[in-house]
């Protein structure tokens, strides 16, 4: 992503986000009678119009199941599932259709390859690498496959910026590591990962590599080729699509290789009592009837993104970012946990005295929406010696003003403190 955000800074025409605001109709109301404010796009982003509308197109014209029906409202929904799978394709320059496969979300491909790869290749006393910044989605289903498998965890540390530690990662590897599954950019501290570099020394060791794309994709320019991890796994609410989808992208050599997670309706390409022979990838991996709604939202999602561009948008939330976190180190006894080089726009702090709860609230009532918490890392909490953070994050809609509101809140909710 790095690579692109330089290249994007020389780019001459630039989308209005000004005007992109209004596609976002949720955005467009009071909260606490103060005007929303929504800076937690890291747990989940709005949905512009068009997406929602197309969700809404599907009910009303064309619901019906995918690949079961000859009739013509079948061959619709087949045609803008199958269609919506092809732009995913396009989206993260993926070699074949064949690689991509519809899941719940980020946290369902994860929990496929721990545990389809675990029962293919994990033995007693194999390894797999993680780091320290993983979300616990990253984490415990690896945990699950090496209390199965009899495997063991090993974990890259982080530096106080919360950099991945590359020298320490290297040394990581033994004979025995089977998969290194690492975020691309963390949830809790905003760091974008060297993920070409993190793919490349696995495989000089012949190891394969998971990157958990969960806050990359809406932020930065994802090409799958390029960085040649061999799974990629993100969720369509984060950017910009309906709940309940997500990708998981893998190679076709190792879709084809893995057995399939789970049994039932569409995976099969025969059925006896005696013997079952599976469908080929992607449809070994899609039991039953899928997100149908949610896949056609995510198609059109990501034509939104694509339209708005990828280095635009990463442009924009860096600009961003910089400027909210040069305003909220101006307030005194704030601590930003995060400071790597590389960030997508992920802002998360402390405030001496204020408990990241309560910080929460406060801006809350100034119309500043915020998530606080472990954010689902506690590692990096324990890490940074911390209960929880605040945290702000971007997304395309957000703009100076945003970053002003909450800065100000911050400063409403230390004065309140401090009384
Ligand atoms: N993983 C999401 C977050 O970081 C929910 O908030």
């Amino acid at each position: 992503m790095s690579a692109v955000r330089e290249k994007i800074l020389e780019r001459p025409e630039t989308p209005d986000f000004a005007c992109l605001r209004a596609d976002f109709p949720i955005l467009n109301q009071q909260v606490h009678g103060k005007p929303l404010v929504y800076l937690d796009n890291a747990a989940t982003t709005q949905k512009p119009a068009e997406v929602i509308e197309a969700e809404r197109r599907y009910y009303l014209e064309y619901n019906s199941n995918t690949h079961r029906g000859v009739h013509t409202l079948a061959d619709r929904a087949t045609e803008a599932y199958e269609g919506a799978r092809e732009k995913v394709r396009g989206f993260i320059n993926a070699a074949h259709i064949n690689e991509i496969v519809f899941v719940r979300g980020t946290t369902e491909a994860i929990n496929l390859v721990a545990h389809c790869f675990g029962r293919a290749f994990l033995r007693e006393g194999d390894e797999i690498i993680v780091s320290e910044m993983e979300h616990h989605s990253n984490i415990v289903p690896w945990q699950l496959a090496c209390e199965q498998h009899g495997a063991v965890l090993k974990v890259v540390p982080i530096d106080d910026a919360g950099e991945f530690e590359f020298e320490n990662y290297d040394r990581l590897f033994t004979p025995r590591t089977r998969l290194v599954a690492v975020t691309h950019v963390s949830n809790a501290l905003g760091t974008i990962t060297p993920a070409r570099r993190i793919v490349e020394r696995a495989h000089a060791a012949g190891v394969p590599v998971l990157l958990d794309g969960a806050q990359a994709v809406a932020h930065g320019r994802v090409d799958v080729q390029y960085l040649d991890c061999d799974f990629y796994a993100f969720s369509g609410h984060k950017i910009y699509a309906p709940t309940g989808i997500g990708v998981l992208y893998g190679k076709s050599e190792w879709l084809e290789r893995l057995p399939p997670y789970q049994g039932g309706g569409q995976m099969i390409r025969t059925v006896s009592f005696e013997k079952t022979e599976y469908a080929p990838s992607p449809q070994k991996y899609e039991a039953g009837t899928a997100h149908i709604a949610g896949a056609i939202g995510l198609g059109v999602a990501l034509d939104y993104v694509s339209r708005t561009g990828l280095d635009a948008i990463a442009s924009h939330e860096a600009g961003l970012l910089d400027y909210a976190t040069q305003r909220a180190r101006e307030i005194g006894g704030l601590r930003v946990i995060g400071t790597a080089k590389e960030k997508a726009g992920i802002l998360s702090f402390v405030l001496d005295g204020v408990h990241p709860h309560d910080i929460a609230t406060i801006l809350d009532h100034h119309g500043v929406a915020v998530r606080a918490g472990h954010h689902c890392a506690m590692p990096v909490m324990q890490r940074y010696e911390v209960p929880a953070t605040a945290r702000a994050s971007f997304a395309l809609y957000n703009n100076r003003a945003d970053a002003d509101a909450l800065v100000e809140a911050i400063r409403a909710a230390k004065e309140m403190f401090k009384r």
